[in-house]
């Protein structure tokens, strides 16, 4: 392992704030977790870090950041139909996405072009184009650092839900992601409900195969998302907002054109873009910091934002949408 006192976390976080950690331990196997454990999770608070896309640092952190930076993407099983992964939570998330083309396995092609690792995936369980990570995760191994323990839990013990999972409720803070296994198909299949990509290919008049899924999918992130190496941002800051059918037949009264997706329990998901939208935010800028022009869900640092800009804008956009719609977004992106 590796360990770095004082650390720029600049370019570990894709807002690209310019935060230091106290001290910064940069994990280059999983078998090392335990014995970093004991060596530095001792003393001052601690966080664990993937690919920082989906983490706002609010400040300079005066504890240790715990940086899982092993790699590797191993075949563990197959048959005819299926085959079963062991990814090491350091992978990029687009290498696996790649991995998954050469080979021909099925099941993620829908999440291409997600920044971050492999780790924190199904942490915050994630999904875009009708696909979550949830549809192919087998199990998640790591370590428990209050038990110091190592743990295994399969798909139903993570209690993954939308944008949700063990990791975010009981296991806050308290693991470090080793390894996840996924299970793909061999056999060709595809997620198609998503009517922006089922358009898309059609327009394309190619075969249908992974590359081509996968680079629709890339153009329609490329035509709608910042990429954060050129404007910083942390994807989606807030979570889509989960209504009762009764309030959203009341909202659609006044706004006709309210998207809205079913969801557990007889209820209705809004697009907080939208909502957003309609509260006159999209592509809006105050200082350094906004909304991005084509997604207004996306908060951005147009360059040199501080943290406290980034949180005024969200903020304002949270006490607007509340004005119009009488609805409280709830952020999805990690403060530290
Ligand atoms: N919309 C607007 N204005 C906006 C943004 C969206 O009117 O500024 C409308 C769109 O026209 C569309 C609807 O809202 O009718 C949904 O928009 P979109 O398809 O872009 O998806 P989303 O619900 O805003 C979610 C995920 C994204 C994921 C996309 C595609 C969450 C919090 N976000 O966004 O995930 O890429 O679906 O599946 O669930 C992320 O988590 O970082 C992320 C980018």
């Amino acid at each position: 392992m590796k360990l770095f006192e004082n650390h720029n976390l600049k370019s570990y976080n894709t807002f690209g704030m310019e935060v230091f950690a106290r001290q910064f331990v940069e994990l280059e196997t999983a078998e090392e977790t335990s014995a970093a454990v004991a060596e530095y999770l001792q003393q001052w608070p601690y966080y664990i870090l993937g690919g920082g896309s989906n983490t706002l640092f609010t400040n300079d952190f005066d504890g240790t950041i715990v940086h899982p930076a092993f790699h590797g993407v191993e075949r563990m099983e197959e048959n005819s139909d299926n085959v079963l992964l062991r990814v090491a939570a350091g992978e990029p998330w687009e290498n696996l996405i790649q991995y998954c083309i050469k080979h021909e396995y099925y099941g993620l092609e829908n999440l291409t072009a997600i920044p971050g690792l492999v780790g924190s995936a199904p942490v915050q369980n994630i999904g875009a184009y009708g696909v979550e990570v949830k549809d192919t995760v087998y199990k998640v191994q790591g370590y428990i650092l209050s038990t110091r323990n190592p743990f295994e839990l399969s798909n139903a013990d993570c209690l993954f839900g939308y944008r949700n999972s063990i990791f975010k409720q009981t296991l806050k803070n308290d693991c470090i992601i080793t390894y996840v296994w996924f299970q793909l198909s061999k056999k060709k299949h595809f997620t198609l409900s998503y009517q922006g990509l089922a358009k898309a290919l059609e327009e394309r008049e190619l075969p249908l195969t992974l590359h081509c899924v996968s680079d629709c999918v890339r153009k329609i992130r490329e035509a709608k998302l910042p990429d954060p190496k050129i404007v910083g941002n942390g994807g989606s800051f807030f979570k889509n907002p989960v209504i009762s059918v009764e309030k959203y037949r009341d909202l659609l009264t006044q706004y006709p054109d309210l998207v809205a997706y079913d969801a557990p329990d007889g209820c209705k998901k809004l697009s907080a873009g939208q909502l957003i939208e309609k509260s006159g935010w999209k592509g809006r800028r105050v200082g350094k910091a906004g909304t991005w022009k084509n997604q207004a869900l996306v908060l951005v640092n147009y360059g040199g934002a501080t943290p406290k800009e980034v949180l005024g804008v969200a903020e304002t956009i949270i006490k607007d949408v509340k004005t119009l719609f009488d609805i409280t977004l709830e952020m999805e992106i990690n403060r530290i």
